[in-house]
Parts: C-alpha cells; structure tokens; sequence
C-alpha cells in the first residue's frame, strides 16, 4: 500500500550533523520524509545552516525569551501544530521538554540519546561509561516519555570501548554510526513499523521485547 510521505519537525540545539544526515537521505537515498520544519532553541546553532541549505523553514524560539519552560514548550508545540508535523524528532535538542509537551506528543516524538539506554540518562555519557569501566558504549533512539531520557528504546548501535579511548575518540567514531541510527530508525517511521502503545514500542504491530540493534557492518537491523 503507498503511504503518504511523513510530515516531521526536526528540533535542534547545535551542530546539527544528524539534522544533515536526514537531509542527505531525503535527497540521495530517497528517504519518504517531509522535513517541514526545523526548531532550534538556539540562534547560534550551525545546525540552522544544514535546514537554509537545503530550504526547510526554520523557527528560532529562545528559551531565554520565556518565563518559564512550559511557556517555550507551548511556543514550540504552537509552530508543530500549525506545520502539522506527524513525527518529532530530537536530533540534539538540549533543553528537557515538559511533562505537558511530552504527554501531548507521546508516541509521536523520538529522542537520539549518546548512550545505551536505560544505562547513562543525562549528560556527559562517554565519560561516565569509561569511568564505570564499561566494555562497550553506543547511541539510542528512545520514544519521549515525561521523565528525562526514560521513554521506550526503539532501537540501538553498539561500538566496543577500547584501551586508549576518551570521550572524544568515542564521540568521534559513533558519530557516523548515529547518523546511521537516525536514518535508519526514521525510515522505519516512514514504512509506518514503528508505533507506540502503553510504553512499549510495536515494531511490525508486535510488542518489542529488546531494541533493534543496527549493526555497524550491514547497515540493517
Ligand atoms: C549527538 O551526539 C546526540 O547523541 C546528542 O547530541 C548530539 C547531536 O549532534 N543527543 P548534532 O547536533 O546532530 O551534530
């Protein structure tokens, strides 16, 4: 059955190299998504630059202009509502969204989170997996629950951590393979496999029991 193309809002804080990464896709690989808005909370986000690049609307709404979180939740979900946007995607996005804005897009909104889920919620998860002597790291794509990095995982990639390694080295090599997460996962959305129901993922409208594992090599889960 053809299924219409996904209408999704992309929302950034940064760099913006997986916003690029689903940009490349929609234009060389054929990815059926309608990136039909770009959010960033931040005006200096280089990220902003990928979305002109490639003509997506961009909406620049501070954090810094509101009283308070559930103000700039609403500006935000206020542009969302009016781009009619079908899949949320947290691709960088700093600021934790609240328990309003969570429920209100649940099982619509998806987070890509630098760690193996539920291991290491919060920031600064390179380190602290080589502090707890991990022996290995990875990158998960989670539905956004009201609580911080606690939704259910829908899919995950793992990479060993070796000797020498440091966060940089870390970020440096599953950098590229998150962006393979992303797309991957996001097509998933796109075939209409992935929903979610009571704080389980469907995958193929059966309960998942584990993440999909995307494997490095193969480029397929
Ligand atoms: C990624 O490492 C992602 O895991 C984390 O923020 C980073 C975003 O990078 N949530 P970019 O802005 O897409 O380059």
């Amino acid at each position: 059955m053809k299924q219409d193309t996904l209408r999704a809002a992309v929302l950034i804080s940064g760099t913006g190299s997986n916003l690029k990464a689903l940009i490349n896709a929609v234009e060389s690989s054929g990815l059926k998504l309608n990136i039909v808005r770009v959010v960033s909370n931040r005006e200096d986000a280089p990220g902003i630059g990928h979305a002109r690049a490639a003509s997506i609307p961009v909406s620049v709404i501070s954090h810094t202009e509101f009283p308070d979180r559930q103000a700039h939740d609403a500006a935000v979900a206020e542009v969302l509502q009016q781009d009619r946007a079908e899949l949320i995607i947290l691709a960088g996005y700093m600021r934790i969204l609240g328990e309003d804005f969570a429920n209100q897009y649940c099982g619509r909104m998806i987070n890509l989170h630098p760690s193996l889920l539920p291991l290491y919620k919060g920031l600064d998860t390179y380190n602290r997996a080589l502090k707890s002597g991990d022996s290995e790291t990875g990158a998960s794509i989670h539905f956004v629950t009201a609580g911080l990095d606690s939704g259910p995982v829908i899919s995950q990639i793992k990479i060993p951590i070796l000797p020498d390694d440091d966060a940089a080295s870390l970020s440096a090599r599953l950098g590229p393979l998150e962006h393979q997460l992303l797309v991957a996962t996001v097509e998933l959305f796109c075939n209409r496999q992935i929903s979610y129901q009571q704080g389980t993922v469907l995958y193929q409208n059966k309960i998942m029991k584990h993440p999909l594992q995307l494997k490095p090599d193969s480029l397929f889960f």
